[in-house]
């Protein structure tokens, strides 16, 4: 049994409304996180084969030119030694995107970065692979390289696709009874997922294998094909399980072209692991941005025009540009508008998607620049806010799928207590610390991607599902357990779910918010098919039709599965986009809340508490959707005070290329974190009602707490981090 659904009207109802199963939405615990904490989960990189070898990757060291030669005999010439790949025309310049499903870029001819990998040593063991790539005699013909971003940044051209607007900005601002124009900047960043990428590769005849780590199986799998000149068919990746992506790990990196090449050259599995410093240096980051900002608005605080222009970098021929505006777009009204990015080109590693990308760091300009104009007017953060949000999309004129931002904001505030906040800047001390608050909303898109998922319902009532989604630690195993056992009426211990691996139906994989309501979409359907055929067989219509406890039941006649299904029932289903995506504006929204401390002689600043109201349609479980929330969130703190990634401008080089000096938030900065879910259905998205909340708890985080630094000092810093030199 196939089916395809397309998402072209909004939907009436859902059956996960009616089943009452009181599965769905449960905060239950992750069903692999028993695997995981005994670790039994098996990663990329912990897969091992008889005879399998190393690889170490090996990377230029300078950021443009060409090379010249290179010299094995060194390398060759030490123990353990068994293959030096040096054809590095294959390799990948730059890690693809998700979604493509062309070739994600060329192969490599010229050094377009410091740390692109251009070579891979093999040896019996990682050390010895790693002691001889050191010993890889690369000569090089330097060209020069375009390395400052600040300094380059009037070279940059016009995204011509990003140019948009609407009436007269200037003369809007000109005529405001209170405008800000002001410019943000926002540092180079790391998604700095724990799991470095890592591939291990095997060749079956002509088949290759690949365990890797990586969020979006079938356009990698494609993209693998596309590199190495293969049928797709050829290919099959298998990723169980992925240790964090945050956008590195959307398309294939360097590791698996070079191990798969290696594997084939010496008939043996290889295993390349990237560390620490290649990820940094090899893999993707998210540009640095300069974001103008301007905010017109009348006495009463109504914007009457909104500007968002961003600068970003890529590396030549490059055309991603972080969407900074993407929110800016439809949360505000105000007639004139105008939004647009360009970029600088750069001798730095690819700049692509990163944790919300566009939201993430341009909330950071936008909802500063709200602030700031709250102040100006003297109307609340939150007051003002509402009295800006448009009826409908302000340029497209599209109605909004569902959007509960106000009920967030208010329900935020009164959680959070905003109305016994002080918004007079610098008065309010406790011993050596200004204690300050800040709010700013949280936004997000929502998509749908074709997702396909085979549901088997077994002659043992037992139900598998299997499709090649990834969980990359977000929860899907357990959220697609749970639509199975809401929809099927069985336990969701009676749920196997086998996903991460293309040998499986090709789903939405993980990535921009979409994977949860995409790939569950399709279980979804495919239960419903399995529902129709469990209905005919006792003779119910599929709304007469009960599932619960393993029985099929109409009124009070029942029947149990195993006298219902004698031979395996499948049904195989597909979810695509369809005309709802362009009929409405769709995004999930929120709004964030923050008290910090700074510290009124060092300018340390430390987060006292966060709270976040979210409504994203039907959350498909409490727990995991709270723990994404707060992941978010914490990535929030990093994005405002402790995140950036420096670049050498002299040499090319990454500084602080590790964990140890690319500061994430730990423990010590993270205070408590409170999230809350408000009740919302959103029909235009998808048959689950659901919309994406992976990326939503950054969006908008840290302009809460850059506006709350403002509020307990006085100092408002538009130059993120908020590093404590900048407050003093
Ligand atoms: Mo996300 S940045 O689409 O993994």
């Amino acid at each position: 049994m196939n089916i395809t659904f397309k998402m072209d009207e909004p939907v009436g109802s859902s059956l996960l409304d009616h089943t009452r199963q009181n599965v769905i939405s449960r905060p239950i615990d992750r069903i692999e996180g028993p695997l995981k904490v005994a670790g039994r989960a098996r990663y990329s990189a912990e897969f091992k084969f008889p005879g399998m070898v190393h690889g170490v990757l090996v990377g230029s060291t300078i950021p443009a030119g060409t090379i010249t030669g290179i010299n094995e005999t060194r390398a060759r010439a030490l123990p353990g030694v068994l293959a030096v790949v040096t054809d590095y025309e294959t390799f990948l310049r730059n890690p693809g995107q998700g979604l493509e499903t062309e070739a994600p870029a060329q192969g490599v001819r010229e050094i377009a970065y410091f740390g692109q990998p251009v070579a891979l040593v093999v040896a019996e063991t990682f050390e010895a692979a790693r002691n001889a790539a050191g010993a890889l005699d690369i000569a090089y013909a330097p060209a020069e390289a375009r390395l400052d971003f600040r300094a380059l940044q009037s070279e940059a051209r016009p995204k011509e696709s990003s140019q948009k607007s609407q009436g007269d900005l200037d003369r809007a601002m000109m005529d405001a009874a209170a405008s800000i124009d002001a410019v943000w900047t926002t540092p180079s960043q790391n998604s700095a997922a724990m799991e470095p990428h890592a591939s291990t590769a095997l060749w079956e005849g002509d088949t290759l294998i690949v365990y890797g780590a990586y969020q979006m199986l079938s356009s990698d799998r494609q993209q693998l094909a596309d590199a190495l000149g293969l049928a797709p068919d050829k290919v099959r990746i298998i990723a169980h399980y992925v240790g964090g992506g945050f956008g590195a790990k959307l398309g294939i990196s360097q590791e698996s072209v070079a191990a798969a090449l290696a594997a084939r050259a010496l008939n043996r599995p290889v295993q390349v692991v990237m560390t620490r410093q290649q990820v940094f240096e090899a893999t993707v980051r998210r540009s640095e941005t300069i974001q103008r900002v301007r905010l017109a608005a009348g006495a009463d605080g109504r914007l009457t025009g909104i500007g968002h222009e961003t600068i970003t970098a890529n590396l030549p021929d490059e055309d991603f540009s972080e969407p900074a505006s993407a929110s800016t777009q439809f949360l505000y009204g105000g007639e004139a508008r105008r939004f647009g990015n360009s970029i600088v080109t750069l001798n730095q590693v690819l700049s692509a998607s990163m944790r919300a990308p566009g939201e993430a760091v341009g909330m950071l300009a936008l909802e500063g620049a709200m602030d700031e104009l709250a102040e100006a007017l003297d109307i609340d953060p939150v007051e003002l806010r509402k009295r800006n949000l448009p009826p409908r999309h302000p340029m497209d004129d599209l109605p909004f799928s569902s959007r509960s931002l106000a009920e967030c904001l208010d329900h935020g505030a009164s959680a959070f207590g905003w109305a016994d906040r002080n918004p007079r800047p610098a008065n309010r001390r406790e011993g050596e610390w200004w204690i300050g608050q800040g709010m700013a909303a949280a936004a997000r898109s929502n998509m749908l991607i074709t997702s396909s998922a085979r549901v088997t319902l077994g002659t043992d009532s037992r139900a598998l599902i299997e499709t090649d989604m990834t969980d990359i630690g977000t929860g899907t195993y357990t959220i697609l357990a749970q639509i199975a056992a809401e929809m099927l009426g069985l336990p969701v211990e009676a749920i196997d779910v086998h996903l991460g691996d293309t040998a499986f139906p090709a789903a939405a994989g993980s990535g921009g918010s979409f994977g949860a309501a995409s790939a569950g979409t399709s279980v979804y359907l495919a239960c419903k098919r399995l529902r129709e055929t469990l209905a005919e067989r006792i003779g119910a219509t599929p709304e007469e039709l009960v599932l619960s406890e393993g029985m099929a039941r109409r009124g009070n006649a029942a029947k149990p599965f195993s006298e219902l299904v004698t031979e395996p029932l499948v049904a195989t289903a597909t979810v695509e986009p369809g005309k709802t995506e362009e009929n409405f504006v769709q995004a999930a929204f929120g709004a964030h809340f923050a008290e910090v401390g700074v510290h009124v002689h060092t300018g340390e600043i430390r987060v006292r508490r966060m709270h976040g109201t979210f409504a994203a349609g039907r959350i498909l479980n409490e727990k995991t959707a709270r723990s994404q929330c707060i992941g978010g969130m914490v990535f929030g703190i990093g994005t405002a005070l402790t995140e950036e990634l420096v670049h050498d401008t002299r040499l090319g080089t990454i500084v602080n290329h590790d964990l140890a000096e690319y500061h994430l938030p730990v423990h010590a900065d993270v205070p408590r974190i409170d999230v809350v879910f408000l009740e919302e259905r959103d029909h235009a998205a998808n048959p689950l009602l659901a919309k994406g909340i992976g990326e939503l708890g950054i969006s908008g985080a840290g302009a809460a707490i850059a506006n709350a630094v403002y509020n307990a000092c006085g100092m408002r810093v538009r130059d993120f981090p908020l590093t404590l030199d900048k407050l003093i």
